[in-house]
């Protein structure tokens, strides 16, 4: 049920990582952590190792978001949206994905060459947020475009100065919400958005800048990642064949699948935080007030952790990977994500015999989410 990987940089650069420099500094930048084992401690320890990781003076920044809050902040906005992510809500959402995905599928069935991510793997995650937040009826490829703009920026807009592309897009976003709100206000809704207009809390009901805050944490972290794991799935497709034909027999191995998918080409590469006191990894000494890179990647690729930790192996179990996080910040969009995933991977296996891409991999398929564009070939069954 194995197969080994073809040789990849990033992941040469972190094993080599692991074997020589488990925790190090980047210049007079942040420190790099390679290996699983301290990946989860500094995930789980949340106390040491902050989310709040901007410096910028609290006036400069915008609402907090539960990603990069630490409690209290953080359990409050956590528990505002946590039921709407639980797994029984979700999985009602099972017929809905899957009809919409069965639609985009049909929609590139005649055609034997095509860019994955505007066919698939970009518009299913974001129908997908935007029927929760009662949005679907806006311009998903708009919602695409911001997505993209503000997501591709995010270490400018936590610590320096943001592209105009990306406050041009956060404008328009935040506009486009207000409106949203302030209508929903007047009609009561039941979707997520609706909810959380109504929810009063002890502070009261959430302003406008917390609501937004929401709609933008959601519709960000809902889809880029998303696309990169449906990207992952094709070029797991390509690189190991045998997978396609294997989950065409047993559909029951999509659920390790997905997992092993998760681990191998991690959509969420890495994330930050910032240490609130001197503290000591592996040996090595980190000053208070730095920032901190774990690299889930590379944890995820941890052959201390994982037996033959560069082969794909479509049945591993059990597959600790730390692809959604781990702690408190693990991701909230977990049970949704891998609805998605499967449904996406279940579909494709069931529509196509071959799915190979054209174009060799480029560092860009290795960066944070996904790549933005992966052309490849289908053959229809
Ligand atoms: C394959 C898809 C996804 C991956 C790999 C992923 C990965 C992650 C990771 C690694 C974190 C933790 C970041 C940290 O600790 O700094 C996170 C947090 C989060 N994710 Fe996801 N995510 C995915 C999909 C989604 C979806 C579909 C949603 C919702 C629509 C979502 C919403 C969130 C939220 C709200 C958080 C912040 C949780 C908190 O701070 O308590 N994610 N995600």
């Amino acid at each position: 049920m194995t197969e080994t990987a073809p040789t990849m940089n990033p992941y040469d650069i972190y094993r080599h990582l692991r074997e020589t420099a488990p925790v190090s500094k980047i210049g007079d930048g942040p420190w790099q952590i390679a290996c699983h084992q301290d990946v989860n401690t500094v995930l789980r320890n949340h106390e040491t190792f902050s989310s709040e990781v901007s410096l910028r003076p609290v006036e400069g920044r915008q609402t907090p978001t539960m990603l990069f809050s630490d409690p209290p902040i953080h359990h409050r906005l956590r528990k505002l949206v946590s039921r709407a992510f639980k797994p029984s809500h979700i999985e009602q959402q099972r017929d809905q994905i899957t009809r919409s995905c069965q639609q985009l599928v049909s929609q590139i069935l005649t055609e034997t060459e095509v860019d994955l991510v505007s066919a698939l793997a970009a518009p299913l995650p974001v129908m997908v947020i935007a029927k929760m937040l009662g949005v679907e009826d806006g311009n998903m490829q708009v919602f695409k475009n911001w997505s993209d703009a503000i997501f591709s920026n995010i270490a400018d807009i936590l610590f320096a100065t943001p592209s105009p592309e990306a406050l041009l897009a956060a404008d328009e976003m935040d506009h486009y919400f207000l409106d949203k709100i302030a209508f929903i206000r007047q009609h009561p809704q039941p979707h997520l958005l609706g909810r959380l207009i109504e929810t009063k809390t002890e502070e009261g009901y959430l302003s406008d800048d917390e609501l937004l805050s929401f709609c933008r944490l959601l519709l960000i972290a809902g889809n880029e990642t998303t696309t990169g794991l449906i990207t992952a799935s094709a070029r797991v497709f390509h690189a190991f064949p045998a997978t396609l034909g294997q989950l065409k027999l047993d559909p029951s191995l999509t659920t390790t699948f997905i997992e092993e998918a998760l681990r191998f080409y991690s959509p969420f590469s890495a994330t930050v935080r910032r240490t609130t006191s001197e503290v000591e990894i592996a040996g090595q000494k980190i000053p208070k007030g730095e920032l901190v890179l774990p690299l889930i990647a590379s944890a995820n690729r941890d052959q201390r952790v994982f037996e033959q930790a560069d082969q794909f192996n479509i049945a591993r179990n059990p597959n600790p990977h730390l692809a959604f996080g781990f702690g408190i910040h693990f991701c909230l969009g977990a049970h949704l994500a891998r609805l998605e995933g499967e449904i996406a991977v279940n579909c494709l296996a069931r529509h196509f015999s071959s799915i190979r891409l054209t174009e060799t991999e480029s560092p860009e398929m290795y960066g944070l989410g996904g790549p933005k564009r992966l052309n490849v070939s289908l053959q229809v069954c």
